[in-house]
């Protein structure tokens, strides 16, 4: 068997098992299996070698270790701008994040070109880090909005990006073209929350990419479409993150049609 799988604290919840294993099965790849890990956060080197150990190929890495697994991997360019792994290959002992490339195979798939435009990013964690590195290299513009002021500050000096750090008075005021949640408000079951400030108006026509997936429809996704906007879930993200994983193991491409399934199916239960 080659086994893969996903480490995580807790983990229960995760979508990653039931999207990869739909694709090794559509794809007959009866001899792969992708597996869900527990992994306290005291025993994340102690349990990366005993996968490695035991014959995993590799393994996804999810919340709260995506910086912990950094001293013990190799991690590639991309890993060490944003400061943070998500998958890792046992065989080369690298660590890698597909985030970005999720984050931004997601924004073509729909038909969305961001060089040159106006883009707000909000929130100035790891998702957002992820967000803005792949955001500067295609060549937008972006403001980053967080309740934190002087975190978003931190994360465009770290990043060493152009991009400023603004008020969401002063990002709506500018006006831009795509508005986009690295934040977790919103995320059930606080649905009725919203990242954007109910009392500062949202500019008409913008398109939201609101990487929250559970509700698909988030309370920011209406704010923008009774605006006359245009709003894009988070899912497609996840999917195309455990997409790019899923070819690096195993050299690949998986059907990211039946992965979709498989998550919205497990969502739908
Ligand atoms: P992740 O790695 O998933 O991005 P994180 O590092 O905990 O998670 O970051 C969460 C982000 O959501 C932060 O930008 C956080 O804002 P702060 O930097 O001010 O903490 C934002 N966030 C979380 N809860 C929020 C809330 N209730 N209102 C506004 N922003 C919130």
């Amino acid at each position: 068997m080659n086994k893969v799988g996903v480490i995580g604290w807790p983990i229960e919840h995760s979508l990653s098992p039931v999207m990869h294993n739909a694709a090794f099965q559509a794809l007959g790849m009866t001899d792969w299996l992708y597996d869900r890990i527990a992994v306290p956060p005291d025993i994340v080197r102690l349990s990366l070698r005993e996968l490695r150990d035991h014959g995993y190929i590799g393994v996804n890495v999810t919340v709260p270790h995506k910086q912990a697994v950094m001293p013990f991997v190799r991690p590639d360019d991309v890993a060490r701008a944003i400061g943070a792994v998500n998958t890792i290959d046992f065989r080369f002992g690298v660590g890698t994040n597909t985030d970005a490339d999720g984050f931004m195979r997601d924004l073509q798939a729909h038909g969305m070109d961001v060089a040159g435009r106006r883009v707000v990013v909000l929130g100035a964690g790891g998702a957002a880090r992820a967000a803005v590195y792949a955001l500067a290299k295609a060549g937008a513009q972006i403001a980053l909005v967080n309740r934190t002021f002087e975190r978003a500050e931190r994360l465009i000096a770290s990043l060493g990006v152009d991009a400023a750090a603004v008020t969401a008075e002063t990002a709506a005021r500018a006006a831009f073209d795509l508005l986009v949640n690295c934040t977790s408000v919103g995320m059930a079951p606080h649905v009725e929350a919203s990242p954007w400030p109910e009392d500062v108006a949202l500019p008409e026509g913008v398109t939201v990419y609101d990487m929250v997936y559970r509700p698909a429809r988030t309370r920011l996704m209406a704010q923008v479409e009774a605006r006359g906007g245009r709003a894009i879930g988070g899912l497609g993200m996840l999917v195309r993150q455990g997409a790019a994983a899923f070819a690096l193991w195993t050299g690949v491409e998986p059907p990211t049609d039946v992965m979709m399934r498989a998550v919205e199916g497990a969502l739908a239960r």
